[in-house]
């Protein structure tokens, strides 16, 4: 079976999506370990409360980057975890880290990438004027939001929609197609040529 870690910094809902659809029978696969960068995050308060393992590591008390990420790598290791799966983890990785777990990462971004990277994707496609907007999970790479890309789901912008209420919209999709996209890994069904994934058919 899948043996998940789960790198996060806050609320957790996208963790949420994954546990719950472990938990109703959609997605094989068990999250062995959820590390956070921020100590309290509602994340780690989600996996004690389903009984999974949690781990605060502090990046202050490292001088480097690479150091820091050494330490989530020995915790990830030692659950022997297969998959990283980043869910609202707002640190870029550095190419030791991403090189360490080549095509091993996932994250999730609140845009339909390329479009709007980094903080307040909502607000940019807002701020843009963007009809369509929408979420996209892809295999992390050393950039910021970028890497081949999995699944995305479209959005639509309505008049009069805040950064709340698009995020809103768009957060629902996020819990739709973040357990697809690692039901899809689970499967080994995902193949990455020349950047791009590909979706393998069901094998019979
Ligand atoms: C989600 O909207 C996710 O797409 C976003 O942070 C939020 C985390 O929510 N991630 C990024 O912006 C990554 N650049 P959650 O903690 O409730 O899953």
């Amino acid at each position: 079976m899948l043996k998940i870690g789960v790198l996060a910094s806050g609320r957790g809902s996208n963790l949420q999506s994954i546990i719950d659809s472990i938990e109703s029978g959609e997605l094989e696969a068990k999250v062995e370990l959820v590390i956070s960068d921020k100590e309290g995050a509602k994340a780690l308060e989600r996996a004690n409360n389903q009984g999974i393992a949690s781990k605060y590591i502090n990046p202050k008390i490292y001088d480097s980057k690479e150091k820091f990420e050494q330490a989530m790598i020995d915790a990830l290791e030692e659950y022997e975890v297969d998959l990283i799966v980043m869910a609202g983890f707002m640190r870029i990785l550095t190419p030791y880290f991403v090189r360490h777990y080549k095509n091993r990462v996932m994250n999730i971004h609140p845009s339909l990438l390329p479009s709007f990277p980094g903080l307040h994707a909502q607000k940019q496609a807002l701020d843009y004027g963007v009809k369509v907007a929408g979420c996209t999970v892809h295999f992390a790479d050393e950039g910021m939001d970028t890497g081949p890309i999995i699944i995305q789901a479209a959005v639509p912008v309505q008049e009069g929609d805040t950064e709340e209420t698009l995020a809103k919209r768009i957060l629902k999709e996020e819990h739709r197609i973040y357990p697809q996209a690692v039901k899809l890994y689970a499967q080994d069904r995902l193949e990455v040529k020349d950047g791009k994934v590909i979706v393998k058919a069901v094998k019979s």
